[in-house]
Order: C-alpha cells, then structure tokens, then sequence
C-alpha cells in the first residue's frame, strides 16, 4: 500500500466587484480589443477596500470545507500560497488558522508568485506522504490589485484578486497511477530571468510593498517553453504523456500561453479548463481557482487524470499530476 494526498474538496471565492476591460478605456490608452486578442481577459474582479487576502482566503477555505463535508477540527494544517499578504507578518495562513478558530495544528505561506500553488502542493504533498499531516488546506489568495502601477497599460488590464483552495487527506493507495491522489510533481527556478517579472519595493530594499514590473514579451516566450517542458517531465516521471491526461488546468496569465501549451502537449482545448476571460491573473489562485470552477460545473470528475503547471516571477515555474 502506498499513502497518497488525495483531494477531497475544493472552493473559491471572489470578489464581489466585476471590472470588465472597459473600464480601463477611460483612464488609459488602452481597448477592450487590444487585452482580450493579446491576453484572453475580458473581465477581472478587484477587491473591496478594506478587504484582504486573508478575507478571501478564508472564504475559499470555507467553500472547500463545505464541499468535503468537513469542519477546521478536521485539518491538520494551512498552506497558503500568496505573493499579496496582509501583512509582512505574520502568515496569511495563521490568520486563517484563528478565523477558522483553529487553535490547533500549524499555518504557513508559501511564496512562489504565480508557481506559489504547484509548490504549495508539492510541499503539502511531501508533508502527507511523510506522516507529518493527515489533512490540509492549501489555498491559492491574491490581492494583486495592491501593487498594480495604474499608469502602466502593460500590466495593470492583466491582474485580478480572488482566493481557491483544495482540502488534501491522506489515503492508501496501490502504489499505481490509478490511485486517486497527488501521482508526480516538477519544480524549477532560474533566478537570472529575475528582471522579466518582480516587484520594485521590499521590507529590506525600500520598505515599501512596490508595484508590478513585467518584460511581458520575453516572459511570454519563455512561458510556452518551460511549461510544456515541467509538464512533460511530470507526466514522464510516472511513465505518462500528453494524451493521458483528462484535464489541464493551467496557470491562466494569458490565453494564448494556454493554448501554445496545450497544443506542443497534443491536447485540444476542450480538455483544459479555462477562467482567464472571467478572473484575469491572479497569480497563485488561478489554478486553484479554475479547479473549483471545473468541478462546479461538473467537468473535472473523481478519476480524472489532471495536469497543472505555472510560471510566474523568480522565474519559477513547475507541473503537478494529480488523479481527481
Ligand atoms: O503570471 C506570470 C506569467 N505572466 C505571463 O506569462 C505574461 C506573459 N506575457 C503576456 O501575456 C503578453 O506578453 C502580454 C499580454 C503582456 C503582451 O502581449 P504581447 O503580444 O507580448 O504584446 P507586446 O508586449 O509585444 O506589446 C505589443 C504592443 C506594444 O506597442 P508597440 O511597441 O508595438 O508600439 C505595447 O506598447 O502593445 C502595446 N501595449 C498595449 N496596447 C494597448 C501594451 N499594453 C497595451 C495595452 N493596450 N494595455
């Protein structure tokens, strides 16, 4: 018998503040035309004032449970992937641990920008397999609404706020790629590409949050490279290709990194979850986030191979496999 991190529930939520491209049109010299062909969006959701990214990820922590049909005595621990927390401290996954009035168990963030959840759930995975929990709650929350420059056309219509979050439980599998659960992940960065994507401002740089700064043509070439490539090797390290899997549920940064992906991996769009026209970027939610949409609206079924990868700042960039 083989342990497995299997997912057991998954949910997400949004803000309620819909900002269709549009709105851009007014203050920038931008179209609705240029961000939906060049990127796949058409509308973002923006968090209210006051609203943080521990506010959202406890909404989808709460969403998660409900779809498992568990309570917080049920989870071991909290995984928060982010790059937009409250505070510099403490961890967003703390403060979700006391609103889910845990007083058990532990809570930490992890920070891999737009790869933030494929390391979470590798990180939760390992956690699992190695006795160390038996349930967790790993969640993707953003509020990259907060360090957007609003001058800049280039980044500013790309980036939205929301949180997703899955429930991982430990269970016995047969040590096969039919067992339901985490089956292989690939993680990688390459801190030379630093200047294609990072933030300007820091607690020991400047001691300011910053803003967004993004080289999104470059990034976009490197993009469709090292995703296919950390997927493919995913799915090779348990003897898997392409056409094996039922889903993708990629990183949605732009629609057409999405489908150059899919289409060097062989699969056609109808197999690959889509939200980017309706979320934006929202870095490490987005793939949480797709999850939760796929499954509400019945696509992504227990027992169906999926794949998800991402790339994002650092560079860092990685793929799971997962059987649902
Ligand atoms: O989540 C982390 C990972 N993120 C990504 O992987 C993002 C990767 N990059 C991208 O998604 C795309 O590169 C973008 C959507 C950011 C841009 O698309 P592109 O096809 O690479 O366009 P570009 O950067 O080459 O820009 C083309 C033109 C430029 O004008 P010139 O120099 O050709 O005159 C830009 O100034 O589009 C201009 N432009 C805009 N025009 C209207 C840039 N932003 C805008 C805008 N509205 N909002």
């Amino acid at each position: 018998m083989t342990r497995r991190a299997v997912i057991e529930g998954a949910g997400h939520y949004l803000p309620d503040r819909i900002v269709p491209n549009s709105e851009f049109e007014k203050t920038l010299d931008t179209t609705d035309e240029w961000i939906r062909t060049r990127s796949g969006i058409e509308r973002r959701r923006f968090a209210a004032e006051g609203q943080t990214t521990s506010d959202l990820a406890l909404r989808a922590a709460r969403a998660a449970l409900e779809q498992a049909g568990l309570v917080p005595e049920d989870i071991d621990g909290v995984i928060v992937a982010t790059s937009t927390p409250d505070l510099t401290f403490p961890s967003v996954a703390t403060m979700v641990q006391k609103d889910l009035g845990m007083t058990h168990g532990f809570g930490f963030d992890v920070q891999a920008v737009c790869a933030g959840f494929i390391y979470a759930l590798t990180t939760a995975n390992a956690l699992i397999l190695t006795g160390q929990a038996n349930r967790l709650l790993v969640i993707g929350a953003e509020t990259f609404s907060r360090i957007m420059d609003w001058t800049d056309r280039s980044t500013c219509v790309l980036f939205g706020d929301g949180a997703g979050a899955l429930i991982l439980g430990a269970q016995d599998g047969e040590g096969s790629n039919a067992d339901r659960g985490i089956l292989s992940s690939d993680l990688n960065s390459d801190g030379r590409y630093r200047d294609m994507l990072y933030v300007d401002g820091g607690v020991s740089s400047t001691g300011t949050a910053g803003k967004l700064r993004m080289q999104g043509n470059p990034l976009f070439r490197q993009a469709v490279e090292k995703l296919t490539s950390t997927a493919e090797t995913a799915l090779a390290k348990i003897g898997l290709s392409g056409p094996d899997v039922d889903w993708i549920v990629p990183h949605q940064a732009n629609i057409r990194i999405i489908q150059g992906t899919a289409k060097k991996m062989g699969l056609p769009m109808d197999r690959v979850i889509v939200t980017v026209q309706d979320h934006g970027n929202t870095s490490a939610a987005s793939i949480p986030l797709a999850m939760s949409v796929g499954v509400a609206e019945g696509r992504i079924k227990p027992g169906d191979l999926v794949l998800s990868e991402a790339i994002g700042g650092g560079l860092a960039w990685g793929a799971v496999v997962m059987r649902w």
